[in-house]
């Protein structure tokens, strides 16, 4: 049995911030963000929060499959910005659907999470465990962004994406995933609360920090070169793909990577213009998109691929 993606939902905040609003914030402009990013506008939660945009994802994506709450065997959610550390949102949101059959926890993988959460329930669908399963990837990272600094404000933005999964009869393809702790410093965000800090960290805030060029490099790299081991034995090459949905971190970024695999462009969509890098929502997140707007139909053959802090990355290809 493999999951298959019955439906997809997702939530990004009505409010938000364009290109000139941040430089009236840092120093920036809107022709800088846009060359070097892509991204025109990015939307920040007011009264929302990780828990209520999951849910609204969730009850989208339970809809657009035609899934009751109570047919949930399992919620996964995939963030590391919750405003609470416990209960876990995954608890919060099988509360609030009243998914009263669900278990659920969260994970984090950070930009890459998504893709984690995707291969975790489809280990749980292949072992028989569980049949009906909610993946959601929500971050509210306006909470974990310094305001003050054009290095990284100018990047992200919230959201949430959701999809269902059911266990259906079909071919399953074997996920690529990588993590390298050793270049670990490269994004980092302490936790608030800490008891003891060693003197070297003293210092440190409890931001984002991140050396974009350092992950910049790191993800044309490694983006392409795990694409094509996601597609190692699938006996799919990278012009029977017709949709690759990678993780929208910036447009250079997505068009390098079409670019190595000697894909066309109009096979990557892209919406980070609209929402920034919204971290493990921005691949469910454009998955909903795409399957609202038409374009998928059965049987398409798709790449999830995604990277991010740990540093880690992964891909997968699917059927639709
Ligand atoms: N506005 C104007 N100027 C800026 C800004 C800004 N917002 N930010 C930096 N600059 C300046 C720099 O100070 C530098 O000036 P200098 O040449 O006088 O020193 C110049 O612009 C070039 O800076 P670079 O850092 O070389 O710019 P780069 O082209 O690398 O773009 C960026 C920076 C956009 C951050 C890019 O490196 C990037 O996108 N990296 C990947 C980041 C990423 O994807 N992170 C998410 C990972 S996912 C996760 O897990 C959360």
């Amino acid at each position: 049995m493999i999951g298959k993606i019955c439906g997809t939902g997702s939530y990004v905040p009505a409010h938000f911030l364009d290109n000139n609003d941040l430089s009236k914030m840092v120093d920036t402009n809107d022709e800088w963000i846009r060359e070097r990013t892509g991204v025109v506008r990015r939307h920040i939660i007011e009264e929302e929060t990780t828990v209520s945009m999951s849910v609204e994802a969730a009850r989208r994506a339970l809809e657009n499959s035609d899934t009751a709450p109570e047919e949930l065997d399992l919620i996964l959610v995939s963030t590391f910005t919750s405003e609470v550390m416990l209960p876990c949102t995954a608890c919060e949101v099988q509360k609030e659907l009243g998914a009263v059959n669900a278990t659920g926890f969260d994970l984090n993988a950070a930009c890459t999470g998504f893709l984690f959460a995707y291969n975790t329930a489809q280990a749980y669908i292949a072992s028989g465990v569980y049949k009906t399963i909610l993946l959601i990837g929500a971050e509210s990272l306006s909470n974990t962004v310094n305001w003050e600094d054009r290095g990284t404000c100018i990047l992200f933005g919230d959201g949430a994406g959701a999809a269902v999964l059911k266990a259906e009869e079909g071919t399953f393809y074997q996920p690529v995933t990588h993590s390298d702790g050793s270049l670990g410093d490269a994004l980092t965000c302490m936790s608030r609360h800490r008891k003891y800090r060693p003197a070297e960290e003293e210092d440190l805030d409890s931001y984002m920090h991140m050396n974009g060029q350092a992950v910049f490099k790191f993800a044309v790299r490694r983006v392409p070169e795990v694409i094509g081991e996601a597609l190692e034995g699938t006996g799919f090459s990278v012009s029977d793909i017709d949709y690759f949905i990678l993780h929208q971190a910036n447009k250079r970024i997505v068009e390098s990577v079409a670019k190595r695999l000697k894909a066309e462009i109009g096979k990557f969509p892209m919406n980070l213009q609209e929402y920034g890098n919204t971290s493990s929502a921005s691949i469910p997140i454009l998955l909903d998109e795409v399957n609202r707007k038409g374009m998928l139909k059965k049987g398409d053959k798709l790449v999830m691929a995604g990277f991010g802090a740990g540093l880690s990355w992964g891909a997968v290809c699917l059927e639709w």
